[in-house]
């Protein structure tokens, strides 16, 4: 019989984390599940709908307030997986406080915590942006020994976090997993991401702002493919190490706008240059092999699968979507594309 193990997660009403969370309720029949979120602009309770009531208890609250923290975290639960954070480089150039505060403190405020209440595992779910650029070559990659070069405010941010997690793991002997991916894409992100704004700008027959030459190289997974990745990096990883996740899947961005527009049947000429983002990172490409070889995890979807099966949600999910470009959406909007 399936051990009952709990998770307590963090960020569980994000785009990612909501996946993860269904993933696990899903895979493990007898798991379950605190999901810790602040419902920030980016937290939406709509990601939960139909989640099972019985294994899932939702709990807003900060991760950054410990007493928050301390209150809803059981005593010797078995992982704790912390997605919560400020996740869009945009964002970071406009104002990068709320990055450092929630991505670096909270991620102390998490590992102190687990500590003090004997948490099994603690996974950091980080980012290929923590190693910076690579150099545009078909060759280059980043593997596990990559050194750290972050560019953005975010990345910084979460190279600060993955620093404190490997801290508490060299010097309190924690036992911390941490993962490193690519550009997610899949149902429930939110709209001001590249792929759902792409998606929906289409749709609805608006020009699709792309920045710069539209040559930067971003490296795709489909959401799904990332939980399980966090899944299996939570039960199989080693203790003190970190695993690259993706899907050999690199890609220019124009390309991926190419894709959209011709699987939605919509003309190119809805794609419109615009200003680069500053300090824009040229390409990341991703090694998996360590994934792949110690976790004997490898991705389900292709990029054809998973761009069909995302194309199809949006499209089945107009309510989804007309809610969630509402509100913090529009202003956000205004002020980095302008009417
Ligand atoms: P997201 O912005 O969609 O969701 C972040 C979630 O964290 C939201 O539900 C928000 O309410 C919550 N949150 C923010 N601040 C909080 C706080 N102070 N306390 C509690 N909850 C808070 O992000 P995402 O795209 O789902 O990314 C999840 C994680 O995965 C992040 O850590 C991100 O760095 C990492 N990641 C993302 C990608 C990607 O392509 N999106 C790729 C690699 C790694
Ligand atoms: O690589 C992993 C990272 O991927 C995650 O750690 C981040 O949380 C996640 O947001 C994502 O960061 P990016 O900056 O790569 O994602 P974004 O969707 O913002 O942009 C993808 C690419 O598309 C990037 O090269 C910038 C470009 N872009 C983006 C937007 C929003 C455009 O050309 N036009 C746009 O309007």
């Amino acid at each position: 019989m399936e051990q009952a193990r709990t998770f307590f997660v963090t960020g569980g009403a994000g785009f990612i984390g909501s996946c993860f969370v269904r993933l696990v309720l899903a895979e493990m029949p007898a798991a379950r599940v605190v999901n810790f979120d602040a419902l920030t602009y980016a937290g939406n309770l709509d990601n939960l709908e139909g989640v099972e009531e019985a294994r899932h208890r939702f709990v807003r609250g900060d991760v950054c307030d410990p007493e928050a923290v301390l209150s809803s975290l059981d005593g010797g639960t078995d992982f704790l997986v912390n997605f919560a954070a400020e996740s869009h480089v945009d964002r970071s150039i406009h104002s990068a406080a709320e990055f450092v505060r929630t991505n670096v403190l909270g991620t102390q405020v998490l590992l102190d915590a687990a500590r003090a209440r004997e948490v099994g595992r603690f996974v950091q779910v980080s980012t290929d942006e923590v190693m910076g650029s690579l150099p545009e070559r078909d060759d280059a990659f980043f593997d596990e020994e990559s050194p750290f070069a972050p560019n953005s405010p975010y990345a910084a941010s979460k190279a600060a976090a993955e620093h404190l997690a490997r801290a508490a793991h060299h010097t309190h002997q924690m036992d911390v997993v941490t993962t490193r991916c690519g550009n997610n894409y899949g149902p429930r992100q939110f709209p001001e991401k590249f792929l759902p704004l792409l998606l929906a700008n289409a749709r609805g027959d608006e020009p699709v702002p792309v920045y710069g030459d539209g040559r930067n190289v971003r490296d795709w997974i489909y959401v799904e493919d990332h939980c399980r990745a966090v899944l299996a990096a939570a039960l199989k990883g080693k203790a003190g190490e970190a695993y690259n996740v993706g899907a050999r899947n690199a890609r220019q961005n124009i390309e991926v706008a190419e894709s959209v527009l011709d699987l939605l049947g919509k003309p190119r000429g809805l794609l419109k240059f615009v200003k680069d983002r500053p300090g824009h990172d040229r390409r990341y490409a991703i090694d998996p092999a360590k994934a792949e070889r110690e976790l004997g995890w490898r991705p389900r979807e292709s990029w054809e699968s998973g761009l069909r099966k995302t194309i199809r949600w949006y499209e089945e999910n107009g309510e989804w979507v007309e809610r969630a470009r509402s509100g913090a959406y529009r202003d956000y909007y205004r002020k980095q594309y302008g009417e």
